[in-house]
C-alpha cells in the first residue's frame, strides 16, 4: 500500500504592514469602539505616521479618502456585505466588519484595481486579525468584487417606484429618515433630492474668511485661491491648500470658515436698524467663527461684541478667535438660557444654537449613520430656550438671528414658530440683506443649501423684537 506523498505546507510568510490601511483601520476602530468623530481621530494618526516616516502626503490623501469614504457609505456597504455573508451582520466582529467595509470601499468607491483592494485589505486582515479571519475576509471580498457598485446598487436596493425613500438612501448612503426630512425641507421632486444627497457625499472646499478690517480676500488669493461665491470675505482654496501655510490664518486675521456660516453672521449684521447699534451678543459663540467676524464687522461700525458660551474649553476657543479684533468684546462663560445679561440690553443678537447637524453631514461622515430621530426632541427644549433668551436680551426693535446648521423643520421653523407664540416678535425678510445669492427660499427666513450654493445647508430667521 503505498501513501500518498503529502504537499509540502505552505512557507509562512509574514504578513506586510501598509501603513495607509493599517492607519485607515485604527481609525475606523476609534470611530467605531469609542464613537470618536473622523476628523478628530484620524489627524494625530496621520501626523505620527509622518513622523515615523511610513506616509508621504499622497499616502496621507489616500488614507482620508479610504477613512471618509469607507464611513460615509457604511449603511450602503453594510447592505451588500450582508448580502455576500452568511449569518445576519450583528454576528460579524466588528473589527471584521471594518476590514470588510475598507476592503468594500477600495472595490466599489475608488479606482483602485480589484485584485489590488483585496490583497491589500487581505494582508491588512492577517496583520489585525489573524491568519483564520483572514480567509473570511478574502472570500467575502471575492463575492463583493463580482460586481460593481451599480450593479450591487441594483440587488440591494428596492426598485425606486417602489419606496422611493429606501431607494435613494441606499444608493446616495443615507439613513432613510434623513432622507425623508431632507426631501420634506427641500421640496421639489426626485432630481432635487438626490442633488443634495450626492452633494453630502462631496469633500467641501476649504474656504476662508478674511476678518474685515483685518485682512482682505485679495490677500487671500494666492497660488490657486479662488474668491468666494457670496460672501465678499471668502476665499475657496485648492485641493489640498493648506490653510496653515496662509501668514493671515496663522496670525488670526483669517481663519476657515464655510461660506454659509460668513452669510449668517452678514445678514444679522446687515439688518435695517433703528437707533443705536453699539452693543451685539453672540448667545452660543463656540468655537468662534461667527463671533470673530461679528466682531469684525462690529468695530468696523463702533459697535462691541459679547460672546457667550457654555463651555468652558469652547469658550477658550472663542478667546482664539477673537484675539487682536480691532474693536472692543468680551467673551464670557455662560449659559444662554440663564442670561448673565440685563433684558433689553442689546441692538443685535445671535444664537446660532446646537442642533442635529443634518446641514452639515458633508463634514461629518459618520455623523449621518449615528444621528437617530429622537435626537430632534432632545434638542428641542433647548433650542426654544435659547431663542426666547436672544429675543429678551434684544432691545425693542433690536434684531435678533437665529441660525442652525441643519434643514430639519423641526429644528427651524417649528422652533421660531412656538417661541413666536409667548414672545413678541416679528420675522424680518432675511432675503434682500443677502443680494445676489439666489434660491435662498420662499421667506422671509433663508436656507442654503450644499447643491445650490455650496456651503453647508445653514438655516437663519431674522426676528425683529416688538
Ligand atoms: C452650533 S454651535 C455654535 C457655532 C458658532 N456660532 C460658530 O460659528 O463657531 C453651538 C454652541 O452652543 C453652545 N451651547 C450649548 N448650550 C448652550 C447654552 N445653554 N448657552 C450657551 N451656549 C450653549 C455649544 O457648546 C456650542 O459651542
Amino acid at each position: 500500500m503505498s501513501s500518498r506523498p503529502r504537499r509540502p505546507a505552505k512557507p509562512y510568510r509574514r504578513p506586510k504592514k501598509d501603513p495607509v490601511r493599517l492607519i485607515a483601520y485604527e481609525a475606523l476602530r476609534a470611530v467605531d469602539e469609542r464613537d470618536a468623530y473622523a476628523n478628530l481621530v484620524l489627524p494625530p494618526l496621520l501626523r505620527e505616521g509622518r513622523e515615523r516616516g511610513d506616509l508621504d502626503g499622497r499616502d496621507a490623501a489616500l488614507a482620508t479618502e479610504l477613512v471618509y469614504g469607507t464611513l460615509r457609505r457604511q449603511g450602503t456597504y453594510d447592505e451588500i456585505i450582508a448580502a455576500c455573508v452568511d449569518r445576519p451582520l450583528r454576528e460579524v466582529d466588528p473589527p471584521v466588519l471594518d476590514v470588510l467595509s475598507l476592503g468594500a470601499h477600495q472595490l466599489l468607491g475608488t479606482r483602485i484595481p480589484a485584485h489590488a483592494a483585496v490583497s491589500t485589505t487581505v494582508e491588512l486582515a492577517r496583520v489585525v486579525l489573524g491568519d483564520g479571519r483572514a480567509r473570511f475576509v478574502n472570500a467575502v471580498l471575492r463575492r463583493i468584487a463580482a460586481d460593481d457598485l451599480d450593479g450591487w446598487l441594483e440587488k440591494v436596493a428596492p426598485p425606486y417606484e417602489d419606496d422611493p425613500e429606501e431607494h435613494l438612501g441606499i444608493v446616495h448612503a443615507h439613513p432613510r429618515w434623513i432622507v425623508s426630512a431632507l426631501w420634506d425641507a427641500l421640496g421639489g421632486g426626485r432630481e432635487d433630492v438626490e442633488a443634495l444627497l450626492e452633494a453630502d457625499n462631496d469633500r467641501p472646499e476649504v474656504t476662508l474668511v478674511a476678518r474685515p478690517g483685518r485682512a482682505t480676500a485679495g490677500e487671500l488669493l494666492t497660488g490657486e485661491a479662488v474668491p468666494g461665491r457670496w460672501s465678499p470675505y471668502a476665499v475657496r482654496l485648492a485641493e489640498g491648500g493648506e490653510p496653515g501655510a496662509i501668514e493671515a490664518v496663522r496670525e488670526g486675521r483669517a481663519g476657515v470658515q464655510d461660506e454659509g456660516s460668513q452669510l449668517v453672521a452678514l445678514a444679522l449684521a446687515n439688518a435695517p436698524l433703528e437707533g443705536p447699534d453699539e452693543r451685539w451678543l453672540d448667545g452660543c459663540a463656540g468655537p468662534g467663527g461667527k463671533a470673530a467676524l461679528l466682531g469684525a464687522l462690529a468695530a468696523g461700525r463702533g459697535a462691541a461684541l459679547l460672546a457667550a458660551e457654555k463651555q468652558p474649553h469652547r469658550a477658550r476657543l472663542v478667546a482664539r478667535a477673537l484675539r487682536g479684533n480691532p474693536g472692543p468684546y468680551q467673551v464670557v462663560t455662560a449659559d444662554g438660557t440663564r442670561p448673565a445679561w440685563r433684558p433689553g440690553s442689546f441692538d443685535r443678537v445671535l444664537v446660532d444654537v446646537p442642533c442635529t447637524g443634518l446641514g452639515a453631514l458633508r463634514r461629518r461622515p459618520e455623523a449621518r449613520w449615528r444621528r437617530r430621530p429622537e435626537d430632534l426632541a432632545g434638542f428641542a427644549p433647548l433650542q426654544r430656550g435659547l431663542l426666547t433668551e436672544a429675543l429678551r436680551a434684544a432691545r425693542p426693535g433690536g434684531v435678533v438671528g437665529y441660525a442652525t446648521c441643519s434643514p430639519h423643520p423641526a429644528e427651524t421653523r417649528a422652533v421660531v414658530d412656538d417661541v413666536r407664540r409667548h414672545e413678541s416678535a416679528e420675522l424680518i425678510d432675511a432675503r434682500p440683506l443677502l443680494p445676489g445669492v439666489p434660491s435662498l427660499g420662499e421667506g422671509p427666513d433663508i436656507q442654503l443649501w450644499p447643491h445650490l450654493h455650496g456651503t453647508d445647508a445653514m438655516y437663519l430667521a431674522l426676528l425683529r423684537r416688538t
